[in-house]
């Protein structure tokens, strides 16, 4: 089925979040300012990393070199930065964390993706990472809460298989999008018997779900959705680089300073004149020691109008630092063989692309295995 409106009469209203409107300006000045990059390479980049066989970009960009992927004997530079200051006495390395969550480091995800095979896409957005999932042949079913991006996601698809970027569309396979909360994600289906071959959530979004609650039962959810056999890709990103960090740079014509009175941070387009600021939030650090934040955003015209940006709450359970805490999580739904993946996103190697990738098992590995698996242990961590 080609995308079209009706793709939209879902049984769940559409609902903003703060990536609704003004997400494609405040995300293009964001990315050129930390990564370097549009949003466009950076999604891709980070889909393609995920695959390792994103064939050459849907927006006619020149392929991007190849970053190393990080071993067992990296240490994150927030590690390094905290054992600095005095918070950890040393930083751990990649396989001391990945040990100590019970996780095996891996080159690839091997996603075995492919004409065929049925991939879930939660928390598409404008549908980059979906698109880029689909040319690998695989049918691609994508869902966002956000219904200004899923429509912006249907026009954007249409644009391309239209062939109004030559070539492109042809490479692509079947990608249907709607509106979908990937906390309650079985509800945006007519079908409750729709199974896939990999969920896949993409972009560090399944940060939005904020609590260990919330992960517990998606990822209970995602795993009654699977195929046994079936692989579930959680892709995460380390922004070594903090705002702090940034300078003014002729490249990406992007600068950034700090309003002395509020704190707020902004960065400014130089090419349009607009900051992008993000007031300064609110941060707790719960029982299990992550933070959880809070801010809101907004840009700022060269005539003095503000466009407001909603409140993005986001945490650090889904971070390097955590990784125990997220593989015992997928390992309570069901998932087994928990796997990471970590490569340089960045072409000078500030931000770390990070994939978290795990199995349901088949039948025979765990004797009766049956439908509302992942239910019955949902219900059991509710009582
Ligand atoms: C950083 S974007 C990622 C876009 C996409 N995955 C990609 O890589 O191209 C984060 C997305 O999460 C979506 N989102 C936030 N909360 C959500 C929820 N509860 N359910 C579904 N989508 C949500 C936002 O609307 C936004 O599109």
């Amino acid at each position: 089925m080609s995308p079209n409106d009706e793709a939209l009469s879902s049984k769940i209203a559409p609902r903003e979040t703060g990536y609704g409107d003004g997400y494609q300006q405040s995300v293009d000045i964001e990315c050129r300012a930390l990564f370097g990059m549009t949003p466009d390479e950076m999604y891709r980049r980070q889909t393609g990393l995920v695959t390792d066989s994103i064939p050459v970009s849907l927006y006619g960009e020149e392929d991007l070199k190849d970053t190393p992927v990080l071993g067992g004997n990296f240490r994150s530079a927030l590690d390094v930065k905290a054992k600095k200051l005095g918070h950890i006495k040393k930083a751990p390395t990649l396989r001391q964390r990945a040990r100590k969550a019970g996780i095996e480091l891996v080159g690839s995800c091997d996603l075995d993706l492919g004409p065929g095979k049925r991939v879930l896409d939660i928390a598409s957005g404008e549908g980059d990472s979906s698109r880029y999932l689909s040319t690998t042949g695989a049918d691609v079913v994508s869902r966002d809460l956000s219904g200004s991006l899923v429509k912006k996601a249907i026009e954007r698809d249409l644009e391309i298989r239209n062939g109004v970027r030559e070539g492109i569309g042809a490479s692509l396979g079947d990608v249907t999008y709607n509106i979908g909360d990937m906390g309650d994600i079985g509800r945006s289906f007519d079908d409750d018997s729709e199974k896939f071959d990999v969920v896949s959530c993409m972009g560090r979004s399944f940060i939005y779900l904020l609590t260990r609650e919330n992960y517990e039962s998606a990822l209970c959810e995602y795993f009654d959705l699977l195929n046994p056999g079936g692989k579930i890709v959680l892709q995460g990103r380390e922004c070594v680089k903090g705002y702090d960090d940034i300078s003014w740079s002729e490249e990406t014509k992007t600068g950034f300073g700090v309003d002395p009175e509020s704190g707020d941070s902004a960065i400014k387009d130089l090419d349009s004149g607009v900051d992008f600021v993000w007031r300064k939030g609110e941060e707790i650090i719960n029982e299990e020691g992550v933070k959880i934040s809070k801010a809101s955003r907004y840009l700022r015209y060269p005539d003095g109008k503000i466009k407001e940006l909603k409140v993005v709450d986001s945490d650090e359970y889904f971070s390097l630092q955590h990784l125990d805490k997220m593989a015992d999580m997928l390992k309570k739904a069901g998932f087994v063989n928990v796997g990471l993946k970590a490569q340089e996103l960045s072409r000078d190697g500030s931000d770390i692309m990070f994939a978290l990738v795990a199995e349901k098992p088949k039948p025979k590995a765990v004797g009766k295995m049956s439908a509302g698996f992942g239910r019955r242990i949902l219900n059991r961590l509710r009582r």
